[in-house]
């Protein structure tokens, strides 16, 4: 029968974790299924008791519950808790305990992808303060980068960023237009909002027009697999680190805290571009 996993979340039916944690265990040989649970907000505990009693092996939570599963849980892990969101759950017999792994997710697609960025003495911009960005500043500052921006629309949002720090990161919080003049600061940028994630309105929070050459921009919207930020990157000589990497390195890094074991990834990166290309 193996690992009984699934997504809570609402709406769920176009995630793509049933495609990557079912190539997961392709390619590690591992049995299991991975399930959606379409869960409207006040059905939450419900579904969490639901799945705690039929002997759920974990599961990955999304919008809206990353915040509100926290409540249903025995345990919630340091970083998650700091974070203020929950991703991944686990079911240690019958005690269910959360964690976050989309900062942890992000890092280590980055580190695949651009090792050099990750030097302690570089400098990363990161845009929006959501869920997302807490995450990836908390990641990054955890790592050791020494000095963060944060530039978001609602600047107290932002402020609220600060409070994830007892890490000795030297954090500055910015406009968009502050961001935007001083981009030739930043050796990684990493977008974290969800405009540009509709092709129809084709978005950015900031131009790009300052950034330096072999600076990484980071976008971690995925659907469109490059976004108009992306674009402009490249044409302006960055490299560019696109979203679907973080997806499948968060979810790598679920399928090991459920599984103890560590999926491959070569194949299924294409096989995702594929997919996301429709
Ligand atoms: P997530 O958990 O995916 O990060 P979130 O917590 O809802 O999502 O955060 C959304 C982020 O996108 C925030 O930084 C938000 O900016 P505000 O804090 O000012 O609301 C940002 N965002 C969403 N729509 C935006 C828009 N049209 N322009 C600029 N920023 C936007």
């Amino acid at each position: 029968m193996g690992y009984k996993l699934g997504l809570i979340g609402y709406p769920v039916q176009h995630s793509l974790s049933p495609f990557i944690h079912q190539k997961f265990m392709e390619n590690t040989g591992i049995q299991g299924s991975y399930q959606l649970f379409a869960t409207e907000p006040n059905q939450l505990e419900k579904r969490v008791n639901e799945l705690k009693r039929a002997g759920i092996s974990g599961f990955n939570v999304t919008v809206p519950h990353k915040q509100a599963v926290m409540s249903y849980l025995d345990e919630v892990d340091t970083d998650a808790y700091r974070i203020g969101a929950v991703n991944t759950v686990v079911n240690d017999k019958g005690r269910l305990k959360g964690y976050n792994t989309d900062g942890s997710g992000y890092l280590r697609s980055l580190a695949e992808a651009y090792p050099d960025v990750l030097r302690q003495e570089k400098k990363a911009l990161i845009l929006g303060a959501g869920g997302a960005a807490r995450g990836i500043y908390r990641a990054l500052a955890k790592h050791g980068i020494q000095r963060i921006g944060i530039a978001n629309r609602t600047k107290s949002k932002a402020e609220g960023l600060l409070d994830l720090q007892d890490l000795h990161t030297e954090t500055e919080i910015l406009s968009y237009s502050e961001a935007e003049s001083s981009l030739d600061n930043y050796d990684l940028i990493v977008q974290t909002t969800s405009v540009g994630m509709s092709p129809e309105y084709d978005e950015q929070v900031i131009s790009l027009n300052k950034v330096k050459p072999h600076t990484v921009v980071s976008d971690i919207v995925y659907k469109p697999l490059t976004t108009k930020l992306l674009r402009q990157a490249g044409d302006l000589g960055a490299r560019t680190h696109q979203g679907h990497t973080m997806l499948l390195y968060q979810a790598q890094y679920a399928f090991e805290i459920w599984t103890g074991t560590h999926p491959q990834m070569e194949s299924l990166v294409e096989q995702l571009e594929q997919r996301l290309r429709g």
